[in-house]
């Protein structure tokens, strides 16, 4: 069985466990803290991606996964710590501060509006205005990005036959369809998932899969929060594992199975501090 890397011990350069150089991290947390009252649902977490890899953000309920990817996209400020993008340090004040650094979420919810169509909720806040005075007035271009949406669930093997009808009325599985989509087609840099096959069958859930190894091989790294360890061992790259607010393990898939992981999830496994 191999050992988890020991907590504070960087990727970059060689560690106990062999792992190799992986240079800059794409983005890093160091020591975030976040207070609900008397709840600390972040207590100095630790987090890194690396460009272009599919990292696991794992953990058992409440472990504070989400309140860690409100922090990097901007959602909400943390109490304490730092979040480094590019080796640099930034201030995420909004989500879209996170979407100038070319960093999309499909967050729990989705968040997507019911009452649009696809293209409405691909393009929300970055409608394509019509060319010419039209535009200038503020008229919408819905035919191009109609014609985009439907290119992008083309590249993406997003299956939707009607593009124009409302979300309200597709399935669980379209829906995250189009909030995948959207995010993938905005991303430049970094995709974030949180629980995105929590509500889905296991087709649809290996479709999110497929997404997912689409949006890797096009040099966009995913970071997916997912209880499903199957679909964790599909497609991720490396696991990191939060536990009560702090990261305590990471791993290589390579070097590790799923009974170490939910061993480190739960506190009773190898890496995990007292
Ligand atoms: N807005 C909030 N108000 C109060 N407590 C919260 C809030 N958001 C999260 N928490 C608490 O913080 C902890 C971590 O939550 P969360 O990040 O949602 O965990 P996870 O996504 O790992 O299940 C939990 O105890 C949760 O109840
Ligand atoms: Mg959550």
């Amino acid at each position: 069985m191999s050992q988890a890397v020991p907590i504070l011990s960087p990727l970059a350069g060689s560690t106990p466990s062999g792992v190799p150089p992986r240079g800059q991290p794409l983005l890093e947390t160091r020591g975030i803290t976040k207070r609900y009252g008397q709840v600390e649902a972040l207590r100095g977490a630790d987090f890194s991606v690396y460009p272009g890899e599919v990292v696991a953000l794992l953990g058992d309920n409440g472990a504070g996964k989400s309140t860690l990817v409100k922090v990097i996209t901007g959602t909400i400020t943390p109490d304490e710590g730092e979040v480094y993008f590019e080796g640099k340090a930034v201030q995420m004040r909004s989500p879209l501060d996170a979407r100038d650094l070319g960093i999309e979420t499909v967050f729990q919810d989705l968040a997507l509006v019911p009452d649009m169509d696809p293209a409405g909720n691909l393009f929300l806040g970055r409608e394509v205005l019509r060319p010419g005075l039209m535009g200038r007035l503020g008229m919408l271009d819905r035919k191009a990005m109609h014609e985009r949406t439907v290119e992008a669930f083309g590249r993406l093997g997003v299956k939707i036959q009607d593009t124009q009808a409302k979300v309200i009325g597709m399935s669980g599985g379209q829906r995250q369809g189009v909030a995948i989509a959207r995010a993938m087609v905005w991303a430049s840099k970094m995709v974030l998932m949180d629980e995105p096959t929590a509500a889905l069958g296991v087709v649809q859930a290996r479709n999110v899969n497929d997404l997912i190894l689409r949006v890797k091989d096009s040099g966009v790294a995913v970071v997916l929060v997912s209880h499903n360890m199957q679909h964790v061992f599909e497609v991720a790259d490396r696991i990191e594992i939060l536990r009560l607010g702090k990261r305590v393990a990471q791993f290589h898939k390579a070097q590790t199975s799923i009974e170490e992981v939910v061993l480190a999830m739960t506190g009773l496994g190898a890496g995990v501090a007292a």
